[in-house]
């Protein structure tokens, strides 16, 4: 049996509207449309695992209401996630998300964190509740729910020798140094490495310079994503390995592509895939990601994404 992918995080109803521009302040635009989607950096992550047909857990919290049933029916029918670590938190909504799509693809993002934000004992308590940690081949932690379940979680899979990723997305206060130190690999995008360190993230020297914070601080792998630039693994002491994006015919929607990303470079990880062949695979899921709208339902197939990567094999130079 596979050791399952686990990620413990958030999950939201997306509160989708088109907009061609952001309103300012005290301006009242008129939305194109207005969808109602499971997300979540959690719950989309989790999703992607599925989608990839990596058995993977989901532990959350959600509302027992519509939206977590929207959740529940999201994950499950993205390739079976297995949602026995997932509790309903009586009298606290689900948590959702107001993402402002452009024309572009490109969003802004408001979350409410709901039931991410309590109730976090029932699902992880006790020894118990951390076995499906301890059992899994690796953990995968955002920052959309309490710090200090954050750091419950990755202390327990640190003693049991499994490995942490933590994307940094999610909430913009200070990553506390106890998370870190249980971090194996940390995988900020651009602005969230250039906020975490107040250095600027413009050329690829100064990302390296950046993560070296991070190295310094202990966390040996930092999987940097750089948005239309690509992205990165730094490994301390050793080069760093670059993967340019695999562009898309047309972007629909960017939501949940840095999720996709570091879902599908987990996933090729734990199937023991090397490092460059990690950040390619990210990098073609996160491309088809791009090209669907919705956060969970746009996380590719396992076929899709070897699909692609064999059409560029092919394909002549
Ligand atoms: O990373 C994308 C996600 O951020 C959305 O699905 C939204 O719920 C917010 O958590």
């Amino acid at each position: 049996d596979l050791p399952p992918l686990v990620v413990v995080g958030s999950a939201n109803a997306d509160i989708y509207v088109e907009i061609d521009r952001l309103p300012g302040e005290g301006e009242t635009v008129a939305a194109k449309s207005g969808l109602n989607l499971a997300g979540g950096k959690g719950a989309n992550q989790a999703a992607c695992g599925g989608r990839l047909s990596y058995p993977t857990y989901f532990v959350g919290q959600i509302g027992d209401d519509a939206n977590g049933r929207l959740i529940r029916d999201a994950l499950e029918t993205s390739g079976g996630v297995r949602l026995d670590y997932v509790a309903s938190v009586g009298g606290t909504p689900t948590g959702h998300a107001v993402v402002m799509l452009l024309a572009n693809g490109e969003n802004s993002i408001i979350i409410v964190g709901g039931a991410n934000m309590c109730g976090w004992p029932s699902v992880l308590g006790d020894e118990e509740g951390l076995e499906v940690v301890k059992k899994a081949g690796v953990v995968l932690l955002q920052r959309e729910i309490p710090d200090s379940v954050n750091i419950q979680v990755a202390k327990a899979a640190r003693s049991a020798g499994v490995p942490v990723i933590l994307d940094a997305g999610g909430m913009d206060t200070p990553i506390p140094p106890e998370l870190l130190s249980y971090v194996d690999i940390f995988s900020p995008n651009e602005s969230e490495l250039a906020r975490l360190t107040g250095m600027p993230t413009e050329s690829f020297e100064d990302v390296g310079r950046a993560v070296r914070k991070f190295h310094d601080m202990g966390v040996k792998q930092v999987l940097v994503k750089l948005g239309a630039k690509g992205s990165a693994l730094f490994v301390e002491g050793e080069e760093p390995i670059k993967q340019p994006i695999i562009s898309a015919p047309k972007v629909v929607d960017t939501t949940g592509a840095g999720d996709t990303f570091t879902a599908a470079f987990a996933v090729a990880l734990v199937e023991g895939k090397s490092k460059g062949e990690c950040l390619r695979f990210a990098a073609a899921a996160a491309s088809l990601c791009v090209q669907v709208k919705g956060a969970i339902p746009s996380m590719p197939s396992r076929e899709s994404v070897t699909g692609l990567l064999q059409s560029l094999i092919h394909s002549p130079a």
